[in-house]
């Protein structure tokens, strides 16, 4: 059974206790929700694996409450530490030389000698972080594949009866997962996300080689498809078909949903995965989803790289 947890004191707890004993808690962070598991506990974290039904081989985040905490395990140059003070907490995520016999399981990093780490700004992720007192791996709460859950009710459609409990956050702010850099060599973004690009670009004074691809994936859950709803999906559509539910961005008359009426890609990120699902459902068995262009700048970026990896052939 999987529980339902409130987000006060008593929930926390609960969420804490669970957790300690090796079992699986679902939780919101300004991000997507997480499904957070001990990362120094190699059957806790295989149980992600198996939840998500997630190959073994793509390794997970680890969350952390502070800078302080992420040292534990990682090695932090000058330049990781930069970028960790200017975007942390938040939507980032970095990838940094691993510190042997820091005590993560293994199988979190997927034997790699690198190790992904964030520090989210969500006050209840802070305050789980806090409860349970020790590192969290936590992928996206959803079955490997699918779409992201924003939301308590998208973890609960996926994922119930597969972990112990959900914490209900409500709906996520940012709504597309972190930006992945990569710093174990020159700065390379393996994952637009959270954090525009070109904020990245003010702090690092140079621009991210562009990482990972799906032939050869640098994060190597950067495969082609991914995101994928039921129904096929088809990008840039300014000219829907009579049998397409179009999804609009911007002035988009006739459309039957929209990422946002003012054009605006924040709000269009914070609603991408809600949408996406209300337009499969929409759409039905067989059915198809068109969407229109949204300007590749901003968050922007990371919207297209959802999309199209939900259009993606599969
Ligand atoms: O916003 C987020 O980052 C959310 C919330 C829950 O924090 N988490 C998330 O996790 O998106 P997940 O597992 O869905 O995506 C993690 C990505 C995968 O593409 C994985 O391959 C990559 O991070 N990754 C993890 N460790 C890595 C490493 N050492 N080197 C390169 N990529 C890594
Ligand atoms: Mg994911």
């Amino acid at each position: 059974m999987t529980e339902d947890l409130t987000d006060g004191p008593e929930g926390l707890a609960r969420a804490a206790t669970l957790l300690r004993g090796g079992g699986l808690v679902a939780f919101p962070t300004e991000t997507v929700y997480g499904l957070g598991g001990d990362a120094r506990d190699d059957r806790a974290v295989a149980r992600i694996f198996d939840a998500k039904g997630r190959p073994r081989f793509n390794p997970l985040i680890v969350h952390v409450p502070d800078v302080a905490a992420a040292r534990e395990f990682a090695r932090i140059d000058a330049r990781a530490e930069a970028v960790a003070a200017a975007f942390w907490p938040g939507p980032l995520t970095l990838v940094l030389p691993l510190r042997d016999g820091a005590g993560l399981s293994p199988l979190v990093t997927a034997g790699l000698d690198t190790v992904a780490i964030r520090v989210p700004a969500h006050p209840l992720a802070r305050a789980l972080l806090r409860a349970f007192g020790g590192p969290l791996a936590a992928p996206s709460a959803n079955p490997s594949g699918k779409v992201s859950p924003t939301r308590a009710a998208h973890v609960r459609a996926g994922l119930s009866g597969r972990i112990e409990a959900i914490i209900d956050g409500g709906p996520c702010a940012v709504g597309v997962e972190s930006t992945i850099l990569g710093l174990d060599g020159p700065p390379a973004l393996l994952r637009p996300g959270g954090v525009p690009v070109e904020d990245l670009e003010r702090v690092l004074g140079e621009t991210p080689v562009a990482g990972g691809s799906a032939e050869k994936p640098n994060a190597p859950g950067q495969l082609a498809s991914h995101y994928a709803p039921a129904a096929a999906v088809r990008l840039d559509v300014t000219e829907p078909r009579p049998d397409e539910v179009f999804v609009g961005f911007g002035d988009c008359p006739g459309a039957a949903l929209s990422l946002s009426e003012k054009a605006d890609p924040v709000e269009a990120a914070a609603r991408l995965f809600h949408i996406l699902r209300e337009a499969d459902a929409l759409a039905g068995d067989g059915g198809r989803i068109a969407f229109a262009p949204v300007p590749e700048t901003g968050l922007g970026r990371a919207i297209n790289d959802r999309l199209r990896r939900a259009a993606a052939p599969r």
